[in-house]
């Protein structure tokens, strides 16, 4: 069912959209690969897996947008030249369609659903929340927590993934941002962070069985998270470091997170 759906909707992908692309769509996208993007937007609400299918809308408009191949994390102006690049080590050239991304993803996300399908257990399901884990009810009781949790001064995560806030028609929750890059690092801003970071290990607390793990992984720079953990009541067990390899991007130097894993006591 979800092989001939997704066949189905790369078959329509010619049907492009009448709308006028606005805004942020217009200046990040050409204007053929604006409709294809948008045309594909209105029609996956036809299909039973329309969630598959705005996955592939999601990472094909990641892929699409007029940015440089060496910097598809934080693009500041859209490129509309051709550039030398540096991931390719030639000339390249901005994205003029998106259709062919369309495709591509819609064959890869069948193809990784497949291979996870065949390794998953059958009785585990995952649910996601879309919300503030500071007031979140996440349920529970469960057996432990791992979190990745955001970092001050570094990234606005709603900024770096607008396309796809735009083109799902998304909520857009960016005042809710622990540690937004846009608030920066001034005194009260590292404060508001760790008040954020401890009011969210005080609400999942909530939810986990007494002795459960926290696992968090974290390059703690600043060192707040000492104080941080004190304060939530949290003591360091264990810590591992793990090397980053690059994903995308250039990135400056090695870099290297830490694995903390706690307990409350
Ligand atoms: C370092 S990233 C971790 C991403 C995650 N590991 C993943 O693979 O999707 C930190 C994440 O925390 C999210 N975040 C920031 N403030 C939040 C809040 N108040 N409630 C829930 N999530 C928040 C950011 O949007 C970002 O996705």
């Amino acid at each position: 069912m979800l092989e001939r759906e997704l066949r189905a909707a790369c078959e329509r992908i010619a049907e492009m959209s009448s709308e006028r692309p606005r805004g942020f769509v217009r200046t990040w996208f050409a204007p053929q690969a604006a409709r294809e993007l948008l045309g594909f937007g209105e029609l996956v609400d036809d299909y039973i897996n329309a969630d598959v299918l705005r996955v592939v809308l999601g990472r094909a408009a990641r892929s699409a947008r007029r940015t440089t191949h060496f910097d598809l994390d934080f693009p500041r102006e859209p490129q509309h030249e051709e550039y030398w690049c540096h991931k390719h080590k030639r000339v390249c050239r901005p994205v003029g369609e998106a259709a062919p991304f369309l495709r591509r993803y819609a064959l890869d996300t069948l193809e990784r659903i497949k291979a996870f399908s065949r390794v998953r257990a059958r009785a585990r399901a995952a649910s996601v929340l879309h919300g503030d884990a500071r007031e979140l009810d996440f349920g529970g009781p469960f057996d432990g927590v791992v979190t990745s949790p955001p970092y001050p001064g570094l990234i606005d995560y709603h900024e770096q993934h607008r396309y796809a806030y735009e083109l799902l028609g998304l909520d857009d929750c960016r005042q809710l941002e622990v540690g937004a890059g846009a608030a920066g690092t001034s005194r009260a801003a590292l404060e508001a962070y760790s008040d954020g970071i401890v009011a969210t290990f005080a609400n999942v607390r909530h939810s986990l069985r007494p002795g459960a793990p926290v696992v968090v992984v974290v390059n703690d720079r600043r060192g707040l998270y000492p104080d941080i953990l004190a304060r939530s009541g949290l003591v360091e067990e264990r810590r591992h470091r793990r090397h980053v390899n690059r994903r995308t991007g250039r990135r400056a130097g090695e870099y290297f997170e830490d694995v903390l894993v706690c307990r409350f006591h």
